[in-house]
């Protein structure tokens, strides 16, 4: 469940008219709940109960430094996948020893600014990502802590460019090769071994492909003691689905999750992180958009919004469905109507929903992108010269710009002239 309902036939998000934060702020905009990111954080939070266990928040899904700084409050730790996510997991007051480093391509100088800075653990996807840091880190008079992502060739049963857990894809060190790998890691003198990581994709909709992949490493936990590695974390990723189409789609619950991580960890007596992003913040927000043109077409008409892929790729990067809902609740017994759902972008691609049953809207009207929270504005871009997407923050009865609309002045100053033009 959301906090996005409508009140009085009015969408609200928490105690806050969206209507009126459009107005405020104009639109295209993401709205985020608050009390929705803390909700799906205990959730996860409470699902792994007295286990040792840290929920380390994948900042990728949704990165603004007050959102970061929401749930960091509450305890969460953060999976950050560059130096730049480190900064922000930072400025959002989250200690080092809070932070997991993952990613296939750390640089060398990452990898320093984050021992400089304090780091829980770097999670390592390859022998030479793992010779660089353990020269790094002995320059620095440092011990690194790692784990190894290991690949464990299962098939994660999402969309392909979101699946990382088959032997094809670029992520981890293949499961079979991990002993020796662990071998070698242990003898480099920058390097401590903590633990096994792994990640098969995002986008879950049920539980066996984890627990495939969770009985491996609940298989090589212990041939990596037996050989005599101290492992005492193991980091599950993230990837739990969540429920893009309202009306057909229940991935399991955070609850199921944690019991069959009970069911295939548990006797191991290892502290457990996990690292989601989608569901704690995906359906915690909304991206709000205003109807410009209505415009028939040849057996199709068009609802041309403001919103563009600039502002949400998922439909046209992955085909992805969003509910897409108008802010003035549909009277009952309103009939729908097929309509292609697209933004002003100048290519076909820029098509959110096709011949989606849509209750009659008039040219002003303002809709709503549910569960558009993950991989949202952060994966928006300028493209056609449009400014980058704000986000607001609702709490109960207030809301607060988390990040402003960039004027065209300050759009345009970014870029500079070189002096021979
Ligand atoms: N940990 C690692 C190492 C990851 O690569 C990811 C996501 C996560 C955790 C968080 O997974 P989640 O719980 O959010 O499923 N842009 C795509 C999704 C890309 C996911 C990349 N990795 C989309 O919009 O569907």
């Amino acid at each position: 469940m959301d906090h996005f309902l409508y009140r009085a036939g009015q969408l609200h998000a928490e105690d806050v008219s969206v209507a009126e934060i459009a107005a405020a702020v104009g639109t295209p905009v993401y709205i985020y709940s608050a009390a929705t990111l803390t909700r799906h954080f205990r959730l996860f939070d409470e699902a792994l109960g007295e286990t040792p266990h840290l929920v380390c928040y994948a900042a990728k899904a949704a990165g603004n430094v007050a959102i970061l700084k929401l749930l960091g409050d509450l305890g969460a730790g953060v999976d950050v996948v560059s130096i730049g996510e480190y900064l922000k997991a930072k400025a959002a007051g989250i200690p080092g020893e809070r932070i997991v480093f993952s990613g296939v391509g750390k640089t060398r100088g990452e990898m320093a600014a984050a021992l400089e800075g304090g780091i829980r653990q770097f999670n390592l996807e390859s022998e030479p990502e793992m010779r660089a840091l353990s020269e790094v880190a002995s320059g620095m008079g440092a011990v690194a802590p790692v784990t190894i992502r290991v690949n464990p060739d299962v098939d994660a049963k999402t969309h392909a460019k979101i699946a990382t857990g088959r032997s094809e894809n670029k992520f981890g060190i293949p499961i079979a090769k991990a002993r020796a790998a662990y071998a070698e890691a242990a003898a480099l003198p920058g390097l401590k071994v903590v633990g096994i990581d792994v990640h098969i994709g995002s986008q879950l909709t049920e539980l066996a492909p984890f627990e495939a992949a969770f009985t491996k490493v609940a298989q090589l936990t212990e041939a990596l003691r037996a050989d005599g590695h101290d492992i005492s974390r193991l980091d599950l990723g993230g990837g739990l689905g969540i429920p893009y189409e309202r009306s057909n789609s229940a991935p399991p619950l955070p609850v199921e999750y944690g019991q069959m991580v009970q069911r295939t960890l548990g006797h191991l007596g290892c502290e457990i992180e996990i690292e989601p992003g989608r569901l704690i913040a995906g359906n915690a927000g909304i991206l709000v958009s205003t109807l410009i043109y209505l415009k028939e077409g040849e057996g199709r008409d068009f609802l041309i919004l403001d919103a563009a892929m600039n502002d949400l790729i998922r439909p046209a990067m992955y085909d992805a469905w969003h509910d897409i809902v108008p802010l003035a609740e549909p009277a009952p017994g309103v009939e729908p109507r097929p309509y292609d759902i697209v933004g002003p972008v100048c290519e076909t691609g820029d098509t959110f929903a096709r011949a989606r049953p849509m209750p009659p809207l008039t040219e002003g009207d303002l809709v709503a992108f549910r569960s558009a929270g993950a991989y949202g504005a952060v994966m928006a871009s300028e493209y056609n010269g449009r400014p980058l997407v704000p986000e607001v923050l609702v709490s109960g009865d207030q809301f607060a710009v988390i990040r402003p609309r960039p004027s065209y002045e300050e759009m345009i100053g970014r870029d500079s002239l070189p002096t021979w033009l």
